[in-house]
């Protein structure tokens, strides 16, 4: 059994559906890989992220995780699975301005309801692997994107997820900051067991993965 499946998955936007965004997708994602999803703009890669990750519901078909049908759960049970298995990393790293790169890191801890005094080791050591040790009481405007990228891959970590969703993690840095992150990426992803399936534009980052994933006009190619 895959980690994560979709099956002749269709969405569809618009009055009356009349625009067709993904059109009979069918894919699946083994534990611990590292896929890249590339294709030109339009093509319909974040629209994919999202039904992957339960963000958007298909207008057909199922999103297997795990052995159960993601689309089949009530929000609220969505939103549970979400937290507890699932880690999302942005193009503009989406942290929370007022709060600490630390506070940003630890949310998805509060958010699943976990105790954080009992995490204060883990808290320590994955700030250490992403080499924020000495920022980490830092706000987002006090860092450089790539730092703040790696508060990113530290908050989509911190509950041992076992499947990151990024979209274009590297699409606002430079290429030595894209390396260093996707190498980074690569190295906490084998080390935490975690599934990887990434948007990029960036061939280059292709070499990084184990698998790519071309979509062009809503369809898997
Ligand atoms: N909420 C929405 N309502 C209507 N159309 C949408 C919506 N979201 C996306 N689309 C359309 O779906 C198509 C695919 O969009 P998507 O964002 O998945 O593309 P993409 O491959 O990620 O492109 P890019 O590389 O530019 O990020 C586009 O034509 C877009 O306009
Ligand atoms: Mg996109």
């Amino acid at each position: 059994m895959s980690l994560l499946d979709l099956i002749n998955i269709n969405l569809s936007y618009g009055k009356e559906y009349s625009s067709q965004i993904l059109r009979n997708v069918n894919v699946s994602i083994e534990r611990s890989e590292l896929v890249a999803i590339m294709g030109p703009s339009g093509a319909g890669k974040s629209s994919l992220l999202y039904v992957m990750s339960g963000l958007e519901t298909p207008n057909s078909g199922k999103v297997i995780f795990n052995g159960n049908d993601i689309t089949a759960l009530s929000s609220d049970k969505q939103a549970d699975l979400r937290i507890n298995n699932f880690g999302f990393i942005y193009q503009f790293f989406n942290l929370i301005p007022i709060l600490t790169a630390e506070e940003n890191i630890v949310l998805p801890l509060k958010i699943a309801n976990k105790n954080v005094n009992d995490y204060t080791q883990k808290i320590d050591k994955i700030i250490e692997d992403v080499g924020l040790t000495d920022k980490r009481h830092l706000k987002p405007s006090q860092l450089s994107g790539g730092q703040q990228q790696r508060v990113a891959i530290a908050r989509a970590l911190i509950n041992n997820p076992k499947i990151i969703f990024a979209d274009e993690p590297t699409g606002s840095l430079d290429r030595k900051n894209s390396v260093e992150i996707m190498q980074l990426l690569t190295k906490l992803s084998k080390c935490n067991n975690t599934a990887v399936v990434m948007v990029t534009h960036n061939p280059e980052l292709c070499k990084y993965t184990t698998r790519v994933i071309n979509m062009i006009d809503g369809q898997v190619k």
